[in-house]
């Protein structure tokens, strides 16, 4: 057996909190710490040259002992054990001499009764709550979830292995994208939370909406996050009222829509025509979801105000007097009073009342300029413009689309918003059909 430098360590390890012992390859104490006598409530004296197992009352199993299996092994071991009602944190380091021979055995060991207790009730009070709740490690990959997050897909509790790589593979692919560069964005940006909403695969096959919200508790010293933690609300029940409300709220729009054009033929499917071409000018410009849908309605409605002009003046073929053309123009505003006390999320009654307002002031109700005019009223403005001028009309037959470009490209920055003619353009060009 080699000689152990007890001397040298002795210094440091004489005070550190954990108890800590040498031991000989029989398992006799060759040196302990302050806090390991005070564990034993023992003279230095009287431990010295003692079997560890007669001084420490351990009474472990050989197979479950750490410090047995040190030796044995040759390698560290660290287990918790519960010994008499108390649980223990140990861990035994083989002493190695410069022969490659087992010299000892070095154990350090903690009482951690009263943090295995708290670790427990923070367990129980993760798994009381309705929501799941995960802790997922950035570097390595691996997520750990409570019971919950497992239940509200239809599985037992760690019947899955959900990894974040797992976790990936089981969002509905329409919401994959949108969900993992909003929650890149969120670990990585200033505010470093996120709130993303999706559909995950449950064990039955379905779908089930899930809220996630997340936040980055630990970052490297280069602020890149290393542990986020967040939960899973299941939101399933209420996301189908509002995909239903949503229906109904669509077939309301749709039949508004359809009335304005029972009382005026010649105008059949414009405004749905005028709502393709506003969307898609949307969504090339690059607006939010939410502004892509107001473009949406608002051009299904644009015209709803024509519901009070006289349907005789409206299919006129002739010349409009004036008295008549005031009657006509006055539906922008007809349709702002019939929709503004509706409640929408953005101001729909307003884009309407503006759709026939111009950058140079020229148009009406109010004649408004560039910056007071919704960008939303801009859209529907050109796409207004462009379908009108391509179809038929009672009084002329159909300009043409060449025309109707020809229109909005020679007077953009004048009457129309450049970036909305633009956009228009591009969409058409690149085989945009009504
Ligand atoms: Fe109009």
């Amino acid at each position: 057996m080699g000689d152990l430098n007890v001397s040298q360590m002795e210094l440091i390890l004489q005070n550190v909190a954990e108890s800590v012992l040498l031991l000989d390859s029989d398992l006799r104490i060759l040196w302990a710490n302050n806090s390991a006598l005070q564990r034993i409530n023992k003279s230095v004296d009287y431990a010295l040259g003692k079997l560890r197992c007669e001084v420490m009352s351990c009474k472990l199993p050989h197979a479950e002992c750490p410090v047995e299996e040190a030796m044995t092994s040759m390698k560290s071991c660290s287990r918790e054990v519960v010994v008499n009602g108390v649980q223990w944190s140990i861990r035994a380091y083989p002493i190695i001499d410069k022969l490659g021979e087992l010299a000892g055995v070095m154990e350090v060991s903690e009482d951690i009764t009263g943090r295995a207790e708290k670790d427990r009730e923070l367990r129980a009070l993760v798994e009381s709550v309705s929501d799941g709740i995960w802790r997922w490690n950035v570097n390595t990959g691996e997520v750990e979830w409570s019971n919950r997050a497992f239940e509200m897909l239809g599985y037992v509790p760690n019947e899955l292995r959900m990894s974040l790589e797992q976790w990936k593979s089981m969002l509905h692919p329409d919401d994959r994208e949108s969900c993992l560069r909003k929650e890149l964005a969120g670990i990585n940006g200033s505010e470093a939370g996120f709130s993303i909403e999706f559909r995950l695969k449950a064990k039955n096959g379905g779908w089930r909406w899930i809220l996630s919200r997340g936040k980055v508790i630990r970052r490297a010293s280069d602020g890149s996050p290393m542990i986020v933690v967040g939960t899973h609300f299941d939101t399933d029940e209420r996301k189908e009222h509002e995909i239903a409300l949503k229906r109904s709220r669509d077939d309301l729009i749709m039949l508004m829509s359809r009335s304005v054009e029972m009382k005026d033929p010649y105008t059949h499917d414009h405004q749905r025509r005028v709502s393709l071409l506003s969307k898609k000018i949307a969504v090339s410009i690059g607006l939010s979801e939410k502004q892509i849908e107001t473009v949406e309605i608002a051009a299904l409605l644009h015209d709803i105000g024509k519901l009070f002009v006289p349907g005789e003046i409206l299919v006129k073929t002739g010349n409009l007097s004036s008295l008549e053309l005031g009657l006509i123009r006055s539906h922008a505003e007809s349709g702002y009073e019939i929709l503004k006390d509706v409640e929408f999320d953005k101001p729909i009654a307003q884009i309407i009342l503006q759709h026939h307002e111009r950058l140079d002031g020229s148009g009406y109700p109010k004649g408004i300029k560039d910056g007071d005019i919704f960008l939303e009223a801009k859209i529907i403005a050109v796409a207004d413009v462009v379908e009108a001028m391509s179809s038929h009309r009672p009084y002329r037959a159909a300009l043409g689309l060449e025309a109707a470009l020809e229109e909005i490209r020679s007077n953009s920055g004048k009457l129309y918003e450049p970036e909305v003619v633009n956009h228009c353009l591009k969409v058409i060009e690149e085989g945009f059909i009504f």
